[in-house]
């Protein structure tokens, strides 16, 4: 039987079984016992988690609708120099993760410097313009955009198409405001244009010409609606002008407040109930550089003040939403805020660059400053006092800060103790959050409140690991807060609902999970990437995922009861058989002393003298030499195969070393063909772990409940062992045992419930992640159930595939219906590919 012939038996084989066990319903019900209290639920558990990434915040949440309005962007990032070679370099320092050098770089082009904006000429004439340095309106904007007139035969525009063109409903109010220095140009004409080049609005201003800054204001009526207009201000062929600061905003910005947010997204936003809202981010925090991070105090004031800054996640923030405008919205929003501040370590995945001991101190009198400026009192503060001239002199709700984002390992931890001592002393009251995620590195932390580790897992990681929290022991020394996750890959409503089975898990263990954040919160669409909020000019939408962490945040119980899925089979144990083999990804390794054990005996060793005979490469560059097999490109998937021997339960064991590149080496087994297989994963998530992972239909798709630090030095020769033992694995490097994971493959079924005192209701989540319907029973126990119509909330869709669009925003939403509850037994069936809640009154 050829192998495409046995994988295609093992399938069906396997996907009758499958259906088979999972098909079999018939006697599922729901047992939720009233009487028995689970954890407590916080009202702080969902909050919101933003950063400026994909034009969440310029081009998106911010309300500005001019893009480069200070024509800063051609200014590379703070700490980079131009190379050569074109590109803006970050200084050689030491990673503190290992010490290594980085060499950080992004591509740059001069081209940016006029991002946003183009000169335009009437009757083929000439005009000199340029981005200068000279005249600067202030030193937070010193590029301008020069023009010199003299040259022209008729009138020059410069014409700014905003973010992917300009949105302006007929009849509203835009307000502009820019800055001419004028040498001899005696008017300019503001307007508004369609993409057809009809005048919308027009504004014509006689121009102060004494080679001084004016500021310039006005306020547009525009007569046509439409999302392509552009903003033109347009110059006779007299004199030379230099132009900065050119700024458009919507009068009606949400809450009315000036340098504020477009309506449409923040009140959807607000829609999500927030308890909380993080900011700055995310690994904007970090910076590319340490001179890269943002630092607060560059995001407050006039905006004219603020410089901005590139930020690492490809272009530049002009700071417009700043940390006063965080947080008011926080306020607006009724939410906590959340402030990261850097740790005193730039990314390590860019330059790494790190600070330590005294040297810190000015980073952590930034933090204590920043707390200052949100909790301070008005008129005995420096910082509170600033806050009151901003126009708030309450102090905000400032409830935690983080140290750092995404900070490892032992020079992280001794900043955090530092960071943390400081600002415990003087802010009691706050939560502090270190930036870790589970691992050992806890141990060095001095006190730790809260950990957060981060989920960028597939949809079917989410699927596997709705109990990942069960497993945390009872007594958890600290709380944690799951500060991102996604379920990455293609979105649709097969990883929204994956997201929602996480969060079942999430729900039932909120004494120990307090706090939980989606990331990213918003997309410009002309990123096109799948977050949370998807907005372009016009419009904004939620994906199917924003509906379920609204109907999850809307749908909050105070304490959970105990509630289980009796009567199916929830997971069942799955043993791989199949051929073994080796791989890399992105890394360049050698392998020597492979030897397979099966049943007892040796069924596999070799030297490589039989490669050419025994092994097929299938992806990758593999040759031997002198006992070793190489893979020398630190690029791509690697693949080879050991052709003719098959295995289910096996040791195997070899000595693999590291030569290059972002990750490790990988053992595969259980090789159906080279789309389906296993695999120990060492220097898995470039370089942080070691753990184990599938490639299927599903992509790839990482085993884990637990991401250790295991990384993979370079150039060390490990012992490795690899233990299949039926749907128990085991990875020991150097005869330590670092990952065992159990697989098993789960029916997609969920349920959690808790009680909500205050409207005397009991709240039933239940997600079906499989495509056929979910008949079952709910089975009540305990004091107050009496028959009742329950409010259904429902969230589903014909096809696992589908998603919201600009088209059809809300074609994935919560819909209601009632359901009659009978007593203490309900049959319900749970649609396809759905979240369902129920809100069921009950007696006190
Ligand atoms: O959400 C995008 C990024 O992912 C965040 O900035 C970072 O913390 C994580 O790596």
């Amino acid at each position: 039987m050829t192998s495409n012939l046995k994988r295609l038996l093992f399938t069906l084989l396997g996907t009758s079984a499958l259906l088979t066990a999972w098909a079999d319903n018939s006697s599922s019900r729901i047992e939720i016992d009233l009487n028995k209290r689970g954890a407590k639920i916080p009202a702080s558990l969902y909050g919101i988690f933003f950063e400026e990434i994909t034009g969440s915040g310029d081009g998106g949440l911010y309300a500005e609708m001019i893009r480069n309005r200070g024509f800063e962007e051609g200014v590379l990032p703070s700490g980079c120099t131009l190379d050569s070679e074109g590109y803006a370099a970050a200084p050689h320092r030491p990673c503190y993760s290992n010490d290594s050098i980085n060499r950080f770089r992004v591509r740059w082009s001069p081209d940016l410097a006029m991002t946003g904006w183009r000169t335009q000429y009437t009757d083929g004439s000439q005009a000199s313009s340029s981005i200068v340095d000279q005249h600067p309106l202030n030193a937070a904007t010193p590029h301008s955009l020069h023009l010199d007139l003299q040259t022209a035969r008729g009138e020059v525009s410069v014409v700014n198409n905003g973010y992917w063109g300009i949105a302006v409903e007929a009849g509203k109010s835009y307000d502009l405001e820019f800055y001419v220095r004028s040498e001899k140009t005696p008017w300019c004409r503001a307007a508004i244009v369609t993409s057809e080049g009809q005048t919308s609005a027009r504004s014509d201003m006689h121009l102060t010409s004494n080679g001084e800054w004016h500021r310039y204001t006005t306020t547009f009526t525009p007569t046509v609606t439409g999302g392509k207009q552009t903003l033109q201000i347009t110059f006779p062929a007299e004199g030379r002008v230099w132009v900065d600061y050119v700024s458009l905003f919507p009068r009606d910005t949400y809450k009315g407040h000036k340098n504020g947010l477009r309506k449409d997204v923040a009140t959807m936003i607000e829609e999500l109930n927030p308890a909380f809202i993080r900011w700055p981010g995310g690994c904007i925090v970090e910076g590319l550089t340490l001179e890269n991070r943002v630092k607060w105090k560059e995001t407050i004031g006039d905006p004219v003040e603020r410089p901005g800054e590139y930020n690492l996640w490809g272009y530049r923030s002009t700071y417009g939403f700043g940390y006063h405008e965080f947080l008011q919205f926080c306020e607006d929003t009724n939410a906590d805020a959340m402030f990261v501040c850097n740790a005193g370590m730039s990314c390590l995945f860019r330059n790494g660059d790190f600070i330590q001991g005294d040297a810190l101190e000015p980073l952590i009198e930034e933090a204590l400053d920043a707390i200052e400026y949100a909790l301070g009192d008005a008129k005995t503060t420096r910082w509170g006092a600033e806050r009151a001239k901003n126009g708030h002199p309450e102090p905000f709700a400032l409830k935690y800060v983080e140290i750092g984002n995404e900070n490892i390992f032992a020079r992280y931890a001794a900043n955090y103790n530092r960071f943390y001592k400081a600002i415990k002393a003087k802010y009691p009251q706050l939560t502090i959050i270190s930036a870790l995620m589970f691992s050992n590195d806890i141990k060095r932390l001095d006190k730790v409140e809260m950990i957060d580790p981060h989920y960028y897992e597939t949809a079917d990681w989410f699927y596997n690991n709705a109990d990942v929290y069960d497993k945390l022991p009872k007594n958890l020394p600290y709380k944690v807060y799951v500060g991102e996750y996604a379920a990455v890959g293609h979105t649709n409503l097969y990883s929204s609902l994956a997201e929602a089975a996480y969060l079942t898990g999430v729900e039932r263990n909120a004494d120990k999970v307090q706090l939980v954040s989606y990331a990213p919160l918003i997309e410009n669409a002309a990123y096109g990437l799948n977050h949370l909020m998807v907005l372009n000019n016009e419009q904004v939408y939620g994906r199917s995922n924003y509906h379920v962490m609204k109907l999850f945040s809307e749908n909050l119980p105070d304490v959970n009861v105990q509630t289980r899925i009796l009567g199916e089979q929830i997971a069942r144990p799955h043993s791989p058989k199949g051929f073994i083999g080796l791989s890399t990804g992105n890394t360049a390794a050698q392998f020597r002393d492979l030897k397979v054990n099966s049943s007892g005996r040796t069924v596999y060793t070799t030297d490589w003298s039989d490669f050419g005979e025994r092994w097929e490469p299938l992806r990758g560059q593999w040759s031997v030499e002198d006992g070793i097999l190489t893979q020398p490109t630190p690029a791509g998937d690697a693949l080879v195969k050991l052709k003719d021997l098959e295995t289910g339960d096996c040791t195997i064991t070899l000595k693999a070393r590291k030569l290059a590149g972002y990750e490790g080496f990988r053992v595969v087994f259980g090789l159906q063909d080279d789309r389906h297989y296993f695999m120990a994963d060492m220097g898995s998530h470039t370089n942080e772990s070691v753990l184990f992972r599938e490639i299927g239909d599903k992509g790839s798709v990482s085993l884990f409940d637990y991401r250790n630090q295991e990384p993979i030095e370079v150039g060390q020769w490990y012992d490795v062992r690899i233990e299949i033992r039926g749907n128990e694995w085991k990875c020991y490097l150097n005869n330590r045992l670092v990952y065992t994971y159990h697989y098993t493959i789960v029916n997609k079924h969920y349920a959690v419930s808790g009680i909500d005192h205050e409207r005397n209701e009991l709240i039933v989540k239940l997600v079906n992640g499989q495509s056929q319907p979910w008949p079952t029973t709910l089975d009540l126990k305990g004091r107050g159930i009496v028959p009742t119509e329950a409010r259904r909330i429902e969230l589903s869709s014909e096809s696992m595939t589908d998603e919201n669009s600009f088209i059809e925003p809300e074609k994935i939403a919560g819909c209601e219906s009632t359901l009659r509850i009978e007593g203490r037994t309900t049959p319900i069936v749970c649609a396809p590919n759905s979240l369902t809640i129920l809100r069921i009154p009950i007696q006190k």
